[in-house]
């Protein structure tokens, strides 16, 4: 038994195939049911019980062999498979199309990174808010028109006992609440965020749309620092060297204003958009209310601050000359791939 295992060993070390058809008759040949192995299996119930450990682990050495002398007949095969069914492994392969930036991204990180080389950073808060986030703590008296005036969308109404009432924000203004919380002057951050107001559809208005909020507090600071901090926004966004602040209202702001640039009317385009006046609204700003400030734990009599907000829509729609608003929720390729 024992040279039959030797003279089997050499055969399978010495065995090279010639294509699947022979691997396979070579397979059958030592592992079939009528095979070899079988064979010596048989013949191995029949010796004497004290040969029994050492034949048994001949055997095995046997069928091992043949195992791993058809592992490495089928790994070679597969690669002359390859070869000869003509696959170029060096072929480059195709171009992966890639996707691009979405434009209210771009001009979002273009806004922010401005504000970051005159010392902002950046600051965060969640869509979903308290009144007290959103109105109450700026400023916006209860039963205050202004309330209504942009179109909230109100989640859980609130209870007299517990629970306050949930919305979704109107504006980052919030932002600088919780900034102010949660934070001791001097503060300069930036907030950029998504809103929402109750609007319907349209060309120049959404239920949803992004806004960037600054803040700016620390002591003395003054209107003309706002001023100065907007101008330096304007040129370095727009290339535009005239700003204008024109009186409004906010409630969170006093006094309040908003930011006006001189666009000019060139051509055709620019009478269009300024309506024949040169000039564009950009955002709304103002001084922080004193009664903001203390309402977040800010000392009034020894801090000031201006605050700003800004719809990102509106100013991509400004730099790549878009005219609908539509066009940044639609996630058509055809649009988007012209930002690549
Ligand atoms: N939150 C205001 C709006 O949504 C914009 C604003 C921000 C105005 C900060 C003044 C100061 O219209």
């Amino acid at each position: 038994m024992q040279d039959k295992i030797n003279q089997y060993l050499q055969e399978v070390e010495a065995f090279t195939s010639t294509g699947d058809q022979d691997t396979e008759n070579f397979r059958i040949k030592f592992l079939g049911r009528k095979g070899l192995l079988n064979d010596l299996f048989e013949e191995f119930k029949t010796i004497p019980s004290d040969q029994k450990k050492v034949m048994g682990q001949e055997l095995n050495k046997l069928k091992n062999a043949v195992q791993l002398k058809l592992e490495t007949l089928q790994q070679s095969n597969g690669h002359s498979r390859t070869q000869n069914e003509g696959i170029d492994l060096t072929r480059p392969s195709g171009i992966v199309p890639f996707g691009s930036r979405h434009p209210l991204a771009i001009v979002r990180s273009e806004i922010l990174e401005i504000f970051s080389r005159i010392g902002f950073t950046v600051a965060d808060g969640p869509e979903i808010e308290d009144d007290w986030h959103v109105f109450s703590g700026l400023n916006f008296p209860p039963e205050h028109p202004a309330r209504d005036m942009q179109d909230t969308f109100f989640i859980r109404k609130g209870t007299e006992n517990g629970h306050d009432e949930m919305v979704l924000r109107t504006h980052t203004s919030s932002v600088q609440v919780r900034a102010m919380e949660n934070q001791k002057p001097p503060l300069r951050i930036v907030m950029p965020g998504r809103v929402y107001r109750n609007e319907a559809v349209s060309a120049r208005a959404h239920c949803q749309f992004h806004q960037i909020e600054g803040l700016y507090i620390d002591k003395g600071v003054s209107f003309a620092d706002m001023k100065q901090t907007l101008l330096y926004f304007t040129q370095e966004f727009f290339g535009k060297a005239k700003i204008r602040l024109r009186p409004s209202y906010f409630p969170f702001t006093e006094p309040s204003a908003e930011m006006d640039v001189y666009w000019g009317l060139q051509t055709e385009a620019d009478y269009r958009i300024t309506k024949g006046t040169g000039w564009l609204e950009i955002m709304g700003c103002g001084m922080v209310d004193p009664a903001v400030l203390s309402a977040s734990g800010i000392d009034p009599n020894e801090y000031s601050g201006f605050a700003f907000g800004m719809g990102i829509e509106r100013i991509a729609m400004l730099r790549y000359q878009i005219d609908d608003l539509r066009m940044f929720f639609e996630n058509d390729v055809r649009f988007l791939k012209q930002f690549s």
